[in-house]
């Protein structure tokens, strides 16, 4: 049933808002996440009786299987697994060589993990501008950031949303520099038909356990240049010598990069536990992407006449959800963000803001930040950055507006997408008292 404005009438016992003392229409049912399969703890429990527990190189079985399904399932030639995103990203870094003296082009508005390789290894992050709807890198921005130090772009697909990775592949290529993807949000999204990952010289991806490729803790780069893959190896492998060869064992390995030095690295080798873990989740990644694509349709459904929140639109790729972001529409909804989340969460939507600072405003990257002053901040002062006057309108509009939910819902769940859109609803069809509260809340 639907009213004079459009929206499905609100079900019974949701006259009042339970931000206002009525009762809450009640939180959607969640999957546990992640989820593994029978096999997949078989699996592991095999692994954990019979071992080898440390996987140097492709040479373990289960290492050499995860790095063979991930490269091919991405259609890149390479991977190289890691014990974390972070690892991933650093190691594609150090894959390029990019060091002090460089400047990385990236987004304001993503997880911190994208930019902290960046800062580890001395070279400067400079924040270009993103679009307001999407919160992705504007290519035209990132052009306009280029500078005589730039050598690398870095973006970050992030929510599962694929940046504009035409536009800017052409801009690195026109300029000469290196693109790195940040893909630990969006395994499986796609940008006009092919998944993100194989457009940049290198991509990392996390696959920490809340992320859609789940294992507990970990992580991955692809690569489709060689020399990438050797030296991003060569600096995050610990093994060598003649006993424990591990990766440069691995044929084609370059003999310029020998002798190796072992401890002249990080340890960022994935644990072999999840490296079976990575197999098995993968095979059932596109169908949960499917079912988290599905589960939004619902949901968008559910909501239709709500003008206090637009969904952003995809013309050039395909997303996957790790999260749905939304934008607020405060002239419409005539109440603060921070008002309408309240009024959803009390109603049980798990909605929250997921950035609320971009990098370039956070505290820690200021040169006069407050002691106690940490390597990072440390290293920006040295080389004279300051982020203060830097105006990025698309990221404040994005910061100011955005709504996200964590969207693990890996089965097709209709119920729980029509009790998620009743809240919306409910609140909607409340904005009056909402108003009202606000007022006098002053
Ligand atoms: C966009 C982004 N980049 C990088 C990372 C780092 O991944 P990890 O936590 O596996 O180090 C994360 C997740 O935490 C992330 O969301």
């Amino acid at each position: 049933m639907t009213n004079a404005s459009g929206l499905a009438a609100p079900p019974a016992g949701a006259g009042t808002l339970a931000l206002l003392g009525g009762d809450p229409i009640g939180a959607p049912t969640r999957p546990q996440y992640p989820r593994f399969t029978d096999r997949a703890r078989e699996r592991v429990d095999e692994l954990l009786r019979t071992g080898p527990m440390v996987g140097l190189s492709k040479e373990h079985p289960q290492v050499g299987e995860a790095e063979a399904a991930i490269a091919t399932w991405h259609g890149v030639e390479r991977c190289l697994t890691t014990a974390s995103g972070h690892a991933a990203l650093h190691a594609a870094l150090i894959g390029l060589e990019i060091t002090a003296g460089a400047e990385v082009i990236t987004t304001p508005y993503s997880w911190g993990a994208s930019t902290s390789p960046i800062l580890h290894n001395g070279a400067v992050p400079v924040y270009a501008d993103v679009d307001p709807d999407r919160g992705l890198l504007d290519p035209d921005s990132v052009r306009e950031a280029i500078g005589p130090r730039t050598e690398a772009i870095l973006v970050t697909h992030i929510f599962g949303q694929p940046a504009d990775m035409t536009a800017l592949r052409e801009l690195a290529d026109a300029k000469g520099l290196a693109l790195i993807e940040d893909g630990s949000q969006a395994h499986g999204a796609r940008h006009r038909g092919r998944r993100v990952g194989c457009f940049g010289d290198v991509s990392g991806f996390s696959c920490m356990g809340g992320k859609l490729l789940a294992t507990t803790e970990a992580g991955y780069l692809v690569t489709g240049r060689e020399d990438v893959y050797w030296k991003a190896i060569l600096s995050c492998q610990h093994a060598g010598g003649t006993e424990h060869p591990g990766r440069t064992a691995e044929p084609g390995f370059p003999s310029d990069l020998l002798p190796f030095s072992d401890s002249l690295n990080y340890t960022y080798r994935l644990g072999v536990l999840n490296a079976v873990l990575l197999v098995e989740q993968l095979a059932k990644l596109d169908a949960e992407n499917d079912a988290r694509r599905r589960n939004r349709d619902r949901f968008l459904e559910a909501i239709e006449g709500v003008g206090s929140v637009r969904a952003p639109d995809y013309p050039d790729g395909d997303p996957v959800f790790h999260m749905v972001t939304l934008n607020f529409v405060p002239e419409h909804a005539g109440v603060s963000k921070e008002t309408y989340l309240a009024a959803l969460q009390a109603e049980g939507a798990p909605v929250f803001s997921y950035i609320t600072t971009p990098l370039h405003r956070l505290e820690r990257l200021r040169p006069d930040t407050p002691a106690p002053r940490v390597m990072w901040s440390e290293h920006l002062r040295r080389a004279g950055v300051d982020y203060a006057a830097l105006e990025l309108p698309g990221c404040d509009a994005k910061v100011e507006r955005s709504i996200e939910m964590s969207w693990n819902w890996i089965d097709d769940d209709p119920a729980a997408m029509a009790q998620l859109g009743a809240a919306f609803v409910k609140v909607e069809q409340h904005l009056d008292a909402l108003r009202e509260h606000d007022r006098r809340a002053g």
